[in-house]
């Protein structure tokens, strides 16, 4: 299994506001969405709800909470009580949605699954926000920059990816 993070992270590595995302780049969201359709996704409660009540359609949804009594029916959506039990759940999807699983965040669950990864798809937005969640350091693991792409705009962004050597 390939554990890799996606993620859009500010100059001053916020990631989010007030449950939602502090820009709107349309391409970024176009690479979300080319990258994780059809594969697992494993996400924080937080980040499930600032999708409003919505799945994203083609993808399995792994969602993190410590509320026993949270519920959400929905086909493609499973709840669990914690991130070992996420990433079990995913490995026992990988017959029907791929090798690839996806940490989508946000912060807490960026930071807690860092030391699992194998790789990390960032956007870099260059531009500081005001936010309240945050993307983790990470230049204390072993990870190295593959690849980068840079994009002129208001804001300039870059998406880069990392892999753990
Ligand atoms: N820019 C990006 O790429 C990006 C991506 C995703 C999200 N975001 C943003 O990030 C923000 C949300 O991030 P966040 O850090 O506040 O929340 P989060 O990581 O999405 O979710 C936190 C919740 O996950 C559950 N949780 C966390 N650790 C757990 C554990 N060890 N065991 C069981 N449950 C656990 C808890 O849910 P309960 O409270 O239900 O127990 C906790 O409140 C939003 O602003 C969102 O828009 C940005």
């Amino acid at each position: 299994m390939i554990l890799s993070a996606i993620a859009a992270m500010a100059k001053n590595r916020v990631i989010g506001v007030d449950n939602h995302l502090p820009w709107s780049i349309p391409e970024d969201m176009k690479f979300f969405r080319d990258k994780t359709k059809g594969h697992v996704m494993i996400m924080g409660r937080k980040t499930f709800d600032s999708f409003g009540g919505k799945p994203l359609p083609g993808r399995l949804h792994i969602v993190i909470t410590r509320n026993a009594n949270f519920r959400f029916d929905h086909p493609q959506v499973l709840i669990v009580q914690s991130l070992k039990e996420a990433v079990e759940k995913a490995r026992s999807f990988i017959p029907q949605y791929g090798n690839e699983v996806f940490v989508i965040g946000g912060g807490e669950i960026y930071r807690q699954s860092l030391s699992l990864l194998n790789r990390i798809y960032l956007t870099v937005v260059d531009q500081e926000y005001p936010g309240d969640a945050y993307f983790p350091e990470f230049n204390h693991l072993p990870f190295k920059l593959t690849s980068q792409n840079d994009r002129q705009g208001t804001p300039s962004y870059s998406f880069c990816v990392y892999e753990k050597g």
